[in-house]
């Protein structure tokens, strides 16, 4: 399955999920995971975030690996989400941004 990573946190653009054909992009207050059980590594979402967050499982960043079971823990508690939202107001100033797993809100 892809796998959303620590970019995503607090910029949560969610242009990656209106190309999801199986919708399994779930939201929570600042962040989205990918509910692995459901993904089938279709490709599409990859290009579509703009801060480039959606990595293949076996190709997340170094030191990021454990947003694979984050996404796969939170994806069984948040509601799934199919259609673009606005991006927080903020959420250009936390582009790039390293070490934001702490502003994870669950
Ligand atoms: Fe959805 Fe395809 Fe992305 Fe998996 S790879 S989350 S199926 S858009
Ligand atoms: Fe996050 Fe990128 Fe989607 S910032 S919400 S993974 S478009």
């Amino acid at each position: 399955p892809f796998v959303v990573t620590e970019n995503c946190i607090k910029c949560k653009y969610t242009d990656c999920v209106e190309v999801c054909p199986v919708d399994c992009f779930h939201e929570g207050p600042n962040f989205l995971v990918i509910d692995p059980d459901e993904c089938i590594d279709c490709t599409l979402c990859e290009p579509e975030c703009p801060v480039n967050a959606i990595y293949p499982e076996d190709d997340v960043p170094a030191g990021q690996e454990q947003f694979v079971q984050i996404n796969a823990e939170l994806a069984k508690g948040w509601p799934v989400i199919t259609v673009r939202k606005d991006p927080p107001p903020d959420a250009k100033d936390w582009e790039g941004k390293t070490d934001k797993l702490p502003l994870l809100e669950k």
